[in-house]
């Protein structure tokens, strides 16, 4: 079957849910300043070609930032928090900025005898612009490098590099000023600070902050037109904004992906979320070639690999939501961060939600990656046929693959010693034993259930037809959706059902709802 369209600017969305949450700022955040610049856009006057660089800039600002957070965690502590708090001040107010960094090292270093603690800030605040410097401007280049490879143009991608600059050449890394600082950056910049500043400060307090930093951090003559019409452009911003309203709010030429591009995009999303630590770099790029290739050799149809493949990519975009500093401590989380954790998943499947239609089953299975047969996974509790062949191929893999990683609080594993774990959890009830033999075998482990591949020995093609006429589909609408000839439907159908033993549309539905074939 047909992989149902995906627009380009739902990517864009899906990337600016993770990367709000990564930077500590409030629900809805890129996708509200996206709102509120197209609509400055408009009252400004500004033509089509500038509203469509506000508009990338708005959503994709901070797609950079994942990028050496381990970085940053090492130095200032627990970054989200950090980030949160910088949303809120003047970055050029060298006061303000100060005060902020001095909180923060004095949260990492908490439990110090005062004397240490206050060397440990002087040091920390000493040795500050030399670890934010590098990483800022790697913040700018892998903005860039993404934007390039979901297909963005030059211009786009130019004032992606510029993130952090400033109007009045305080900003960082190059301290660029006044219109070196490209167009979008300038307004984008006011434009998020006031979403922000709206949020925790209201409107009156948010209307006088920006109107002081005027000349400063933002261009006096963009502040004075922010100003006139502050009301019409933040009515109805202090809400969440639906899918719909970005998807039109989109200059045209509207960008569809084809399949490669959007394969080429979820790699970019994959990479993107391993990049916020050493310990996963290229963790989602094996998932996906582990669950790949045991969701083949389980002879799960072609739509089933692709999707499990995108899951994989995507399956911890969840994790930008915990703070990198707890795993770069190595000690036990407290109960709170375990549950922090333990919500990645869902959050991984709201970022995809806004992938709509076609990223549905990705989504669907992202959420169930760290659920186990028996109940005892997260974050749902989910049990067997809740866990479609797919799931539990993805969990198997992204299991095993973790075992075989180092973490800051344990080495890694030994493929044998990984291979050993899954096939305890498997004697546990936890995880499916077609799924893990089919996932070591992709490993390169030596399978134990040679046999054991295929769901009661069905082709890709009757899978697919069951799962149609489990779902009420007759032959005949089953063909059609297929394109394939009534006939051979039926064919398929009396193959099927002899092969799982049933003689009824029921009882093969039955045995689809067992195996986790169709949606409960
Ligand atoms: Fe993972
Ligand atoms: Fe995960």
């Amino acid at each position: 079957m047909a992989a149902p369209q995906v627009r380009r600017a739902d990517f864009l969305m899906a990337l600016a849910y993770a990367t709000d949450l990564a930077t500590g700022h409030s629900r809805d955040f890129a996708l509200r300043s996206c709102v509120l610049g197209m609509r400055f856009a408009d009252v400004a006057g500004f033509d089509q070609d500038t509203a469509r660089r506000i508009y990338h800039q708005a959503l994709l600002r901070y797609i950079g930032c994942n990028a050496d957070t381990h970085l940053l965690a090492a130095h200032w502590g627990d970054e989200i928090t950090l980030r949160r708090e910088l949303h809120d001040i003047d970055m050029g107010n060298r006061a303000e900025f100060v005060e902020l960094m001095v909180r923060a090292l004095k949260r990492r270093f908490a439990g110090m005898p005062p004397e240490e603690l206050e060397e440990a800030v002087k040091r920390g605040l000493a040795e500050g612009p030399q670890v934010n410097i590098p990483i800022l401007s790697g913040h700018c280049e892998v903005a860039q490098r993404i934007a390039e490879r979901i297909g963005l143009p030059e211009d786009i991608r130019e004032s992606l590099g510029q993130i952090y600059e400033r109007w009045d050449g305080k900003g960082m890394p190059r301290g660029l000023s006044g219109n070196a600082v490209k167009f979008p950056v300038r307004v984008v910049t006011m434009a998020q600070d006031a979403i922000a500043l709206n949020d925790h400060h209201g409107f009156a307090t948010m209307k006088a902050m920006i109107a002081k930093r005027a000349g400063g951090g933002y261009e006096a003559e963009l502040v004075d037109i922010f100003l006139a019409h502050a009301e019409k452009l933040l009515t109805g911003l202090d809400g969440p904004v639906d899918r719909e309203t970005i998807l039109a709010l989109e200059p045209e030429p509207h960008s569809m992906f084809d399949e490669d591009a959007c394969d080429e995009a979820f790699l970019a999303i994959a990479d993107m979320i391993d990049m916020r630590m050493p310990f996963t770099f290229g963790h989602s790029r094996a998932v996906a070639s582990l669950a790949a290739a045991a969701a083949k050799q389980m002879g799960l149809p072609a739509s089933d690999i692709r999707d499990v493949r995108r899951a994989a990519y995507t399956h911890d975009i969840g994790e930008l939501t915990v703070p990198v500093s707890i795993w770069m401590r190595g000690g036990p989380l407290t109960e709170r961060e375990t549950d922090e954790a333990h919500l990645h998943p869902y959050h991984g499947e709201r970022a995809l939600t806004s992938l709509g239609a076609g990223g549905k089953a990705v989504a669907s299975l992202v959420q169930r990656h760290h659920e186990r047969l028996d109940g005892s996974g997260y974050y749902r509790n989910a049990k067997g046929p809740d866990l479609s062949p797919a799931a539990r191929i993805l969990a198997a893999a992204e299991a095993f693959q973790t075992a075989r990683e180092a973490r800051p609080y344990r080495p890694a594993m030994s493929d044998s010693a990984a291979a050993a774990k899954l096939r305890a959890a498997v004697r546990e009830g936890e995880l499916c034993p077609d799924a893990v033999e089919a996932v070591l075998t992709a490993a390169g482990q030596t399978s134990r259930r040679p046999s054991s591949a295929r769901l009661a020995g069905l082709t890709p093609r009757e899978i697919e037809v069951l799962r149609l006429i489990a779902g009420g589909d007759t032959a005949k609408e089953a063909a059609r959706k297929l394109d394939i000839a009534p006939k051979t439907a039926d064919n398929h159908i009396q193959s099927l059902y002899s092969k799982i033993g049933v003689a009824t549309r029921a009882g093969a539905a039955l045995f689809a709802l067992e195996q986790g074939l169709v949606a409960a």
